[in-house]
């Protein structure tokens, strides 16, 4: 195949469901001209509560739809798929993938100044310690304290971002990672950069929060513009959605997550991958 052939294939990307869209989002602003195909597998999110060997199977299936939209690179959008699978995953396959845990935590060694980072995301994230490997490969100085806050992920679904229910949460979640003097903040989820004013003000301004979606969106595009991946022509650039389910509340929390409509969404039976 030419390289202009591999150029004008879609950037594949997957989550659990609906909060690999933040991921998707930056994606598109960052690169407006790629084609892009988005798998999300609502029908059996959330991941993060579930085994390693569960979501393992899980990530395969959904790398295997989205190679058959050829795509060229594959983002695992998923913070719990990024930590329980794609290590495993990746070396049985021979396309490009990137999850989100390495750039997160690429940026929260850079950002870090005290040598104290907080990881906060799902409990099969937060059990994987992929996030604290990442960051201590890095650097080794850097001491990691991990949280895990299952119930952030139903609370953003549930729209109760303003609520002081939610703040109530957070301050009672994040007490543990006030105490130990943090000035780095990884929000290991998906779904928690819609939290961040509420994060925020419970941990203080002076702690930087990492927004694992931008950073990752940021890496896709320094990787494939030195691997002259990057489509040649911006023009006419398809966006298609893939879901495993098409729940009534889809819509509206997809709008939520991408900040416009999603026109299309295609219902796929993900069991046949
Ligand atoms: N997308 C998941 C993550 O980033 C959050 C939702 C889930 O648990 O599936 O970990």
């Amino acid at each position: 195949m030419s390289a202009e052939d591999l150029r004008n294939r879609p950037i594949g990307i997957f989550d659990s469901g609906v909060g690999g869209l933040t991921v998707a989002s930056e994606v598109m602003r960052l690169l407006p001209g790629e084609h892009i195909v988005y798998f999300g597998d609502v029908g059996r999110s959330p991941y993060g509560g579930r085994s390693k060997e569960t979501i393992i199977a899980f990530t395969r299936q959904d790398i295997n739809f989205l190679l058959e939209h050829n795509v060229k690179y594959i983002i695992a959008a998923c913070n719990s798929a990024s930590a329980a699978a794609l290590e495993t995953v990746m070396k049985e396959y021979d396309i490009d993938m990137l999850g989100v845990i390495e750039p997160g935590a690429r940026a929260a060694v850079g950002y870090t100044r005290n040598n104290r980072v907080g990881i906060i995301g799902t409990k099969a994230t937060i059990a994987s310690d992929a996030y604290a490997e990442a960051i201590q490969r890095r650097n080794s100085q850097v001491k990691v304290f991990s949280l895990a806050c299952p119930l952030f992920v139903p609370l953003v679904e549930e729209g109760y971002i303003e609520k002081e229910a939610t703040s109530m949460i957070a301050r009672d979640y994040l007490k543990t990672l006030i105490d130990v003097d943090i000035d780095t903040l990884v929000l290991g989820c998906t779904h928690y950069p819609l939290l961040k004013a509420v994060i925020g003000k419970v941990m203080s301004e002076a702690v930087c929060l990492v927004d694992s979606a931008e950073e990752t969106a940021r890496e896709v595009a320094a990787v494939l513009s030195l691997k002259n991946m990057l489509r040649p022509s911006g023009d006419n650039a398809t966006r298609k959605f893939y879901v495993s389910d098409v729940p009534d509340w889809f819509s509206q929390v997809a709008h939520q997550f991408m900040g416009r409509n999603i026109s299309s969404i295609t219902r796929v039976d993900i069991t046949r991958y």
